[in-house]
C-alpha cells in the first residue's frame, strides 16, 4: 500500500455502527465492509437492510444497560472496538403547537441519550481493555446548525422537528465535550452534519424537493454515498490529528 491509502485505510478496524439497518447506516456498514474493517452493526430493528459479512445486534440505544451489555459482548469477542459510528436517530413530525411528551422525550431519549449511553459504554470498556486509541464518528445534522426553512416543506409530511434540531446541536457539543475529555485516553471523537439525504426508498414530496434544491447553492439534495468519505476520513488515521469537529456536508446549504 502507497503512504496516502494506508493514510485513509481503516482495513482490519474493528467498528460499531448504531442504526445500521437504516438508510445511511446500511451504506456506512457496506464502505466499511469494502474498507476491509469488522463491522458490527446495532439497529433496533435489525430484520431491514442485512448485509453478508456484517454482525448484526438488536438493541435500543436509548437503554443504558443493554447498550453495555452489547457493547461489552462485542469487545470481549474482538478484544478492542477502533472505530465508534453515532448513526442512530430518530425524529418527530407533528407541529410543535400539539407535540406530546411522548414523542418529545422519545426524540431525546434516542438521539441526545442514547448517544451518549454509546459514548459511556464505549470508553468504559476501552478503560478496562487498556485499549488506547479510538475514533468516534457522531452523525448529526444541518438542522443542528441552522432552522429548517419552512417555506419549502409545501408536500413534505416529514417536517423538521424542534427536539430533533436540539438533539443534534446537543450531539455537536458532545462531540467538543468529549473530544477535549478524551484527548488523553487518544480517543479522538468527531461530528459530521448531513444536509437532506435523498431517500430513493422513500422519496421526499416532489414540492419538498424542488423548494429543497432552490435553496441549496448546489441545487439538489444529497445522495447517502456522499457522507462516506468524511466518515472515512474521520475514522482514519488521515484524522488523527482532528478531534471535536464537525464537517457539514450540505451542498453549502448553510452558506446563504
Ligand atoms: N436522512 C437525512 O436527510 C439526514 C440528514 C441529516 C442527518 N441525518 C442523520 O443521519 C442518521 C441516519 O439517518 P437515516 O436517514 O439513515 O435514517 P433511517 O431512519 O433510515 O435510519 C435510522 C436507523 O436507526 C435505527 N434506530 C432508531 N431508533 C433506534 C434505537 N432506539 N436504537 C437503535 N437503533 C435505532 C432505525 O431502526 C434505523 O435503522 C440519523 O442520525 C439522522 O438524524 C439524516
Amino acid at each position: 500500500m502507497t503512504y496516502i491509502s494506508n493514510l485513509y485505510s481503516i482495513k482490519e478496524k474493528v467498528s460499531i455502527v448504531t442504526g445500521a439497518c437504516g438508510q445511511l447506516g446500511a451504506k456506512t456498514c457496506e464502505a466499511f465492509l469494502e474498507a476491509g474493517a469488522s463491522v458490527t452493526g446495532v439497529d433496533v430493528d435489525t430484520s431491514k437492510n442485512r448485509l453478508s459479512g456484517v454482525e448484526y445486534y438488536d438493541l435500543d440505544i436509548s437503554s443504558k444497560k443493554a447498550v453495555f451489555d452489547v457493547f461489552e459482548s462485542i469487545f470481549d469477542k474482538y478484544g478492542k472496538v477502533d472505530i465508534l459510528i453515532n448513526n442512530a436517530g430518530v425524529s418527530t413530525f407533528d407541529p410543535f403547537e400539539e407535540r406530546p411528551e411522548d414523542k418529545f422525550d422519545r426524540v431525546m431519549d434516542i438521539n441526545l441519550k442514547g448517544t451518549f449511553w454509546c459514548i459511556q459504554s464505549y470508553v468504559n470498556l476501552m478503560d478496562k481493555l487498556e485499549f488506547k486509541k479510538g475514533a468516534i464518528v457522531n452523525i448529526a445534522s444541518i438542522y443542528g446548525i441552522i432552522s429548517p426553512d419552512y417555506r419549502i416543506y409545501t408536500d413534505c409530511p416529514r417536517k423538521n422537528s424542534e427536539i430533533y434540531g436540539a438533539t443534534k446541536a446537543g450531539i455537536i457539543q458532545m462531540t467538543r465535550y468529549f473530544a477535549v475529555h478524551l484527548a488523553d485516553r487518544n480517543i479522538r471523537v468527531n461530528a459530521i452534519s448531513p444536509g437532506g439525504i435523498f431517500n430513493p426508498e422513500n422519496p421526499q414530496g416532489d414540492d419538498f424537493r424542488k423548494n429543497y434544491s432552490f435553496r441549496c447553492p448546489m441545487k439538489r439534495m444529497a445522495e447517502s454515498e456522499e457522507m462516506l468519505g468524511a466518515i472515512i476520513y474521520l475514522a482514519s488515521d488521515a484524522a488523527s490529528y482532528t478531534t471535536g469537529q464537525n464537517i457539514i456536508i450540505d451542498g453549502g446549504l448553510s452558506c446563504w
